[in-house]
């Protein structure tokens, strides 16, 4: 195969659908067919973790993985999911050290993204706007009460590490406190606590913003309603999605949105946020899910194109 040819690493197990999206962008770009690796072949730590990965100089790499071999001078690393991360860190580290063309190889920008109790440390030390949080590791019922209770008994629990709103509650009272610090001991995960940010519309439904940012930019703009104030406001756990134009952002939202990814080192970034509260962000997604559709215009092929030579 010729160097050339345009690697596109993911992994397979995902039903997420963006593989597909950076796909069409790679034909549509480069007139030919990606090769499509699943990046659990380089996964240290997986029974499928059997890929190679060898810098062959001049900014280009050698991958080999089910009996397929690529040399390459640009890889697109997308999909790959929150759990997963550490075990990728390995092969993000050989990417960089070989200087192929990729924006996912930045091991530390992933992690303080993808640990929640780090990019709430990130946050504070940039001055990037976010509800009061606190981290909680197995904690005893009168720590987890006193931290409830410092934070004003209106709080959010949601896992470090997690995706999709699953694991995420909202919690109000003592009952409801020791049911979620049993849930996360017996799923052994740390867990944070943040102030519930009041983003209500004027009917009492939550709403939010996902904003994706790229290369400073943002790119796409989704709000997103929740009519369960009790459930995340998240596209997975029910809430109706719209795109917006971007500048019909709330003022000051996707400067926010750009000030967070900034912040987090990441050169692509799906960040949620309010505008109650004064503006302020939940999180920063490393690959977020898009649709088909836009997606591919706004995000796929400006993300696919950034690893090509103009
Ligand atoms: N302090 C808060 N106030 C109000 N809602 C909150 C707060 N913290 C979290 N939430 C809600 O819970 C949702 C899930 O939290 P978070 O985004 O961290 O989880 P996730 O599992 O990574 O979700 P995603 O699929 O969006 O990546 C937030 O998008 C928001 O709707
Ligand atoms: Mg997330």
């Amino acid at each position: 195969m010729s160097r050339r040819d345009l690697v596109l690493l993911t992994d397979h197990s995902s039903t997420e659908g963006t593989r597909e999206a950076m796909a069409v962008a790679a034909r549509r770009l480069t007139g030919r067919e990606p090769v499509q690796l699943d990046a659990r072949h380089f996964m240290t730590g997986s029974a499928a973790c059997t890929g190679r990965i060898e810098a062959v100089g001049d900014g280009t790499v050698r991958l080999e993985a089910e009996g397929r071999v690529v040399t390459t001078d640009a890889v697109v690393v997308y999909e790959i999911p929150p759990h997963w991360r550490p075990a990728f860190a390995h092969c993000q580290r050989l990417l960089r050290a070989s200087g192929v063309r990729s924006l996912g190889t930045d091991v530390e920008a992933w992690r303080t993204a993808t640990e929640k109790d780090r990019t709430v440390e990130r946050f504070t030390r940039d001055g990037v706007p976010h509800m009061p949080t606190i981290t909680l590791s197995r904690p005893t019922p009168e720590a987890a009460a006193e931290a409830f209770a410092r934070l004003g008994g209106d709080v959010w629990a949601r896992p470090c590490v997690g995706m999709g709103g699953n694991d995420v509650f909202h919690v109000t009272d003592h009952a409801q406190l020791a049911a979620a610090a049993r849930h996360y001991a017996d799923l052994g995960q740390d867990w944070l606590i943040a102030r519930d940010a009041r983003n209500f519309t004027a009917d009492g439904r939550r709403h939010q913003y996902r904003v994706v940012v790229l290369d400073g930019r943002a790119v796409r703009a989704v709000e997103h309603v929740q009519p369960d104030p009790d459930a995340p406001c998240n596209e997975c756990q029910g809430a109706s999605s719209t795109t917006l134009e971007i500048d019909e952002l709330p003022p000051g939202i996707a400067e926010l949105a750009i000030l967070a990814t900034k912040s987090l080192g990441l050169p692509l970034a799906g960040v949620d946020l309010a505008a109650e509260s004064g503006g302020v962000v939940f999180e920063v997604n490393v690959h977020p899910a898009f649709g088909r559709t836009l997606g591919v215009d706004q995000i796929a092929a400006p993300y696919v194109a950034a690893h090509l030579h103009s």
